[in-house]
């Protein structure tokens, strides 16, 4: 498997997605005195929640959770938290930035237990939203991009752990192995 040769959303489009982004969030969390944290959802988010962090002309706090997802043939896909935010959450203005949703299942788990948090405000970022694929009712606040029903590596995204690094967005395709910076 392989990335495709030109990506399906180049370095450029990324970074003045995220700029938007940033400005529509800091937008939304202007009225509040208290930083808001970007709780990111590891690994896949890092890339992104790290250049949109980047981009935000007003504080933010950042924290992590890490889940896993088991889809055995008799599962209906159960997540597991791996690893709890540290910060005190209670009373908090709380920003959940994932990289993609695709069944919704993760983000799901993840917002029906801050649910239970008594946050002062829960919102959900995606970079990438793949609606066709959507099992849960979920609704993210702030989507980069809607895109198709097709597995996608790079600025984050892992295809067996492998490709997080690339700078662009590019589809997995079938073939040799190769990174899409060859040439
Ligand atoms: P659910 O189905 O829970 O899935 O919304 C979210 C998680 O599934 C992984 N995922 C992908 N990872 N390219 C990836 O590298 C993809 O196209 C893709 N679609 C789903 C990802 O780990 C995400 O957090
Ligand atoms: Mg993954």
């Amino acid at each position: 498997m392989r990335p495709s040769d030109t990506p399906l959303i180049d370095s450029g489009a990324l970074r003045r997605r995220v700029a938007e982004l940033a400005a529509e969030i800091g937008a939304s969390y202007a009225r509040y005195e208290e930083p808001p944290i970007l709780l990111t959802v590891l690994k896949g988010a890092a890339f992104f929640a790290a250049d949109l962090a980047r981009a935000m002309a007003r504080p933010v706090e950042m924290d992590f959770v890490r889940v896993q997802s088991y889809e055995g043939a008799s599962s209906t896909g159960t997540v597991t938290f791996l690893h709890y935010p540290e910060s005190a959450l209670r009373g908090r203005h709380v920003l959940i930035v994932e990289d993609i949703l695709d069944t919704g299942r993760t983000a799901r788990a993840i917002v029906d237990w801050l649910q239970t948090q008594e946050l002062a405000s829960l919102r959900l970022c995606t970079l990438l939203d793949k609606p066709s694929r959507r099992l849960t009712p979920l609704h993210a606040e702030h989507v980069g991009f809607t895109i198709p029903n097709q597995f996608v590596i790079g600025y984050g995204l892992d295809y067996d752990e492998r490709y997080r690094n690339l700078p662009a967005i590019h589809v997995l395709e079938s073939g040799p192995d190769r990174d899409a910076r060859d040439t």
